[in-house]
């Protein structure tokens, strides 16, 4: 169920002037926020190597700023490294961690610079035989999480047991394996499953050490930290990640540890802004017909299993049964129901929270709706001038 706040006053102002200016539906994308995101998360780990998963918000502004700030980029596709190189970012700070590749997907990733590959199996090893002599590989491990709903581990991964053959396999072909990785789950409610990995990614490392006496430098610990969305469950990331700091602690001291955050990084920085562009009485409730939905900025609530937070201004006290609906013809566009809000006018704002990962990245134009124009607000270059900035 969406949490929703009714709001009467401050921030309207705000958004009614952004819908003025640009139009209805928007995405607001607060550069400051993604920056604080990114800062909070490199205190938490703070010997973390942090490689933003580019694919839960691929915008030229969130990029921007993250290279500005000194982030590394998990790239999965060669559509995201023509973006990293529209922004000028730096090859060497880059990774592909695509288990599953073709080999026009390689050769993209090589001719841009990136050198770093993530594999999880024997046929995936031998497509890097011709490419042998540019490549360091890393073996992702599969670490299933029944506490999420998204279990990366289902569609990726080797078993544990698969990483000693894999890595023969690696040094038959000429193959150099740097290390291992793992995706613990994305939106981890805690961070169990990431300990476990660490610890048993160790024992790996040591019995491949142990073995054949090849050192294994590099453990990859995906991303998986959780943003909060309705379920308000006060998760602090230096609380969340208190137990990964402990876990990593314990590593041999030549290991590098680095780390894929997407959501975390991404969700609080943008904000859904939609109007009201119908309603109707039917039955007990009254259905309001938002220019955004499913198909559009909350595809998130089909595909990534979110539940954004809500608000609406309005001056009435007065609630009633209601439900909020996108824009398109189809039934399953509905983004929230049996909720109890005040009533509203067509051409009142809905605002939706935390909505920056996995939502334009997965949005469609279906019914030819347009998407939600994105508009990145406290950009670096614009602070400087004092152009535009607002404190969410
Ligand atoms: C390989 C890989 N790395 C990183 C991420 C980012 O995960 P999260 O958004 O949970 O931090 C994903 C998410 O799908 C992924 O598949």
């Amino acid at each position: 169920m969406n949490r929703i706040t009714i709001k009467t006053t401050d921030k309207a102002h705000f958004y009614r002037q952004m819908i003025q200016q640009h139009g209805s539906p928007l995405l607001i994308l607060d550069c400051d926020k993604l920056a604080q995101q990114y800062q909070s998360l490199s205190a938490a780990l703070p010997d973390v190597k942090l490689y933003y998963a580019i694919k839960s918000l691929p915008h030229p502004a969130a990029i921007h700023t993250l290279d500005a700030l000194g982030a590394s980029f998990d790239i999965a596709s060669s559509g995201e490294i023509n973006l990293l190189r529209e922004q000028g970012v730096a090859a060497r700070k880059t990774i592909h961690t695509h288990p599953i590749k073709r080999d026009k997907d390689i050769r993209d990733a090589l001719r841009f610079g990136c050198t770093t590959f993530v594999v999880d199996n024997i046929w995936e090893l031998e497509k890097f035989t011709g490419y042998r002599h540019r490549v360091g590989l890393l073996i992702r491990v599969s670490f299933p999480n029944p506490n999420t709903a998204i279990d990366l581990s289902r569609k990726f991964g080797c078993r544990a047991d698969e990483v000693s053959l894999l890595i023969q396999k690696a040094q038959s072909l000429g193959l150099h394996v740097k290390g291992l990785s793992f995706h613990a789950g994305s939106q981890c409610p805690a961070p169990d499953n990431h300990v476990l990995a660490i610890e048993q990614c160790a024992n790996i490392i040591e019995s491949v050490y142990q073995d054949s006496g090849k050192l294994l430098a590099v453990m990859d610990i995906g991303g998986g930290f959780p943003v909060e969305y309705s379920q308000q469950t006060g998760i602090h990331i230096d609380a969340f990640c208190a137990p990964i700091r402990a876990a990593l602690t314990k590593l041999p001291e030549h290991i590098q540890v680095i780390a894929e955050p997407g959501r975390y990084l991404s969700a609080p920085a943008m904000t859904s802004v939609s109007s009201v562009m119908g309603k109707a009485r039917r039955g007990e409730s009254t259905w309001y017909y938002l220019d955004d939905g499913v198909y559009g900025s909350y595809s998130g609530q089909l595909f990534d299993h979110a539940v954004y937070p809500l608000t609406i201004f309005s001056d009435n006290t007065e609630t009633e049964q209601a439900v909020l609906a996108g824009p398109t013809c189809d039934s399953i566009d509905v983004i929230a129901e049996q909720v109890s809000i005040p009533s509203m006018n067509i051409g009142d704002m809905v605002i939706g929270q935390q909505m920056g990962a996995y939502t334009s990245a997965s949005s469609t134009n279906f019914n030819l709706f347009d998407k939600a124009n994105i508009i990145a607000i406290n950009q670096l270059e614009l602070i400087s001038e004092n152009v535009l900035q607002f404190n969410q």
